[in-house]
């Protein structure tokens, strides 16, 4: 993985890893391959709780074996759920909240995250979120239905108060347009 500036996953994690305390609990909206909930579990360390959701069984096993053979099993929480469902599992507050959007790669287009949903979960990360805690987006825009999706999370981001969000919006400039977007929001307070 590229670990430079046109790394929107990267990204993401250089802003999510001043929000994850150690012994902290964080959201994985997506699993997908794991990838993110790894990184969110090892930020949260031995005490700490990830819960990381899926409504593919093909995704929830690769988070599964990726933790296993990294030894982080034991701290997350996989939960086969729309991400959008986050609040009938986490009760909060939680430190960190990543979606990374689209479909599984490798995997079925068809289970593919989707504006409506998309927009409630961000509304139920924003809800479960503590003080100083971040919510950290990637959004393609490249497939069908990407930019009307995109287009929904800026909406809600940008209608948000300012005196109890900070929202930031990431492009790469020299790059095609369908580079993906990303979008942090940071909830007031310490
Ligand atoms: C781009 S992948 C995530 C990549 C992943 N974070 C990683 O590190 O590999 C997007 C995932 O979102 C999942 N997804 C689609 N709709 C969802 C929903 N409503 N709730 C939770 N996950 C959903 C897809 O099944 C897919 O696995």
């Amino acid at each position: 993985m590229s670990r430079g500036l046109d790394s929107a996953v990267h990204l993401v994690q250089q802003f999510l890893s001043c929000s994850v305390q150690s012994g902290g609990t964080s959201v994985d909206a997506t699993a997908g391959r794991g990838n993110d909930t790894l990184f969110m579990a090892g930020l949260a360390g031995p005490d700490g709780r990830v819960f990381s959701f899926d409504i593919q069984e093909d995704a929830l096993q690769s988070t599964r074996l990726l933790l296993e053979d990294a030894g982080m099993a034991d701290r997350v929480t996989l939960v086969k759920a729309g991400h959008e469902d986050m609040e009938h599992y986490v009760s909060g507050p939680v430190d960190a909240v990543i979606f990374n959007l689209g479909y599984l790669p490798g995997g079925e287009h068809s289970f593919i995250t989707r504006p409506d949903t998309t927009v409630r979960a961000l509304q139920s990360a924003l809800r479960l979120l503590r003080p100083g805690g971040r919510v950290a987006l990637v959004i393609y825009t490249g497939h069908p239905g990407g930019m009307e999706e995109y287009e929904a999370v800026e909406k809600m981001s940008t209608g948000l108060d300012n005196a109890l969000f900070s929202v930031i919006k990431i492009v790469v400039l020299n790059r095609a347009a369908i580079a993906p977007v990303v979008i942090v929001v940071e909830k007031a307070g310490s």
